[in-house]
């Protein structure tokens, strides 16, 4: 028998497995849509698709640098100049292999064995499962309509005295998943003004940048320059499978995260990097993907109420309806397999996001067809009834 770590022991992630469940049954002739991933079910943009289909031509794909192609990092330099009219020097950008290989470089450059790092609750389930792996303490945060579902000083302040603990990191997506709240401009400075005056490095995860339909979308860039900014193609540029996304570092931070990038990853991959490069190009196409995706969440929001699944935060940002489904159930796990398998509609129980509360609540995504949203809301009229 395989002795394992103990801290290899993580709790799965339901939406994938939900996933899984929902491709067998789709290959077994099911009609299934799936609400259930956090991924657009448009095409990466032709531009990306047209560059790597070129550079295939010359058939080479190699390594990169450790931190990227100069070409990408210029590209995502520019980008802060255009969407957020800040100044970034290239080379404090590194890119990733998605946002996810982001996280680890962050966490490891930045703590220690034991450090506590906290987290929003409700909130993406890879920070916790990541952090434990790493053995980093996780200090979970309830968002609430008290907070404005975002985490504030206060909240982290009865946190740290909760569990008696100091905070080495703060870690806070915005827009988020699965809330959809959108940190404004003026609660981002006092969290990170706290997060400066108190040692506390904040990480700050931008993925969802570019999805706000609700609220002034800022990045962290913008109020301070000691945050970690996380970010990722997977999103907005509808880009999950290639596996790209990036960090923007304060100066002294660049080197020992390159440093681990070229033992943890090497380089993220060439072609992926050839193809993020000309998406950066494609706002427009993109756009029109938004608007589907502000149509689809404007029909669900007051929809789903309607059906007895009243929100649970404002959909003002991504693309998630987090919703109640407490008055049907008290195990949203058993709920979203019943859903699936009685109506063909996948979505992610609340268990992923918040061990504590997630058993009444529900993630559905909403990146797919205003067909599909028709659809699967009549399906689950039909079924709760
Ligand atoms: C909040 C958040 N951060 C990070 C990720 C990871 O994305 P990727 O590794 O594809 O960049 C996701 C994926 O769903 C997410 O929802």
């Amino acid at each position: 028998m395989v002795l394992l770590s103990k801290r290899s022991v993580v709790e799965p992630f339901h939406a994938m497995d939900i996933l899984a469940q929902a491709t067998l049954r789709r290959q077994a002739g099911h009609p299934v849509i799936s609400m259930a991933v956090g991924q657009p079910v448009n095409p990466a943009p032709r531009a990306a698709l047209e560059a790597a289909r070129a550079a295939l031509l010359h058939g080479r794909v190699g390594y990169t640098d450790a931190l990227g192609m100069v070409e990408l990092r210029e590209g995502l330099a520019d980008y802060y100049r255009r969407r957020h009219s800040v100044e970034v020097d290239p080379r404090r950008i590194g890119v990733t292999t998605g946002s996810s290989a982001g996280f680890n470089l962050a966490f490891l450059a930045l703590f220690d064995a034991g450090d506590a790092v906290a987290i929003a609750r409700p909130g993406y389930p890879a920070y916790r499962n990541i952090l434990k792996a790493l053995g980093l303490k996780v200090v979970e945060v309830p968002v609430n309509a008290e907070t404005q579902f975002t985490l504030t000083p206060q909240s982290l302040e009865a946190a740290q005295d909760r569990e008696g603990v100091r905070l080495k990191g703060v870690l806070l997506a915005s827009p988020a998943n699965p809330t959809g709240t959108v940190t404004g401009r003026a609660q981002l400075r006092q969290l990170s003004d706290y997060c400066n005056g108190h040692g506390i490095t904040l990480i700050s995860d931008e993925i969802y940048h570019g999805l706000t339909y609700a609220g002034d979308e800022a990045s962290a860039l913008e109020v301070g320059d000691q945050a970690v900014i996380i970010n990722s193609f997977s999103k907005y540029y509808c880009m999950t499978g290639w596996r790209i996304g990036w960090m923007v570092l304060p100066e002294d931070m660049v080197r020992p995260i390159e440093c681990l990038a070229q033992s943890l990853y090497i380089s993220a991959p060439e072609l992926s990097q050839i193809a993020a490069t000309a998406a950066l190009t494609a706002d427009a196409e993109l756009e029109v993907y938004k608007e589907g995706y502000r149509a689809n969440r404007d029909f669900l929001q007051v929809r789903l109420p309607q059906l007895g699944l009243p929100l649970l935060s404002p959909m003002d940002g991504a693309f998630y309806a987090y919703v109640d489904v407490g008055r049907f159930t008290n195990d949203s796990m058993d709920f979203a397999r019943r859903l699936l398998s009685d109506t063909n509609v996948a979505t992610t129980p609340g268990l992923d996001f918040d061990p504590v509360d997630g058993h009444r609540a529900l993630r559905l995504s909403y990146a797919g067809s205003m067909a599909d949203m028709v659809e699967a809301t009549r399906r689950i009229e039909g079924w709760i009834r």
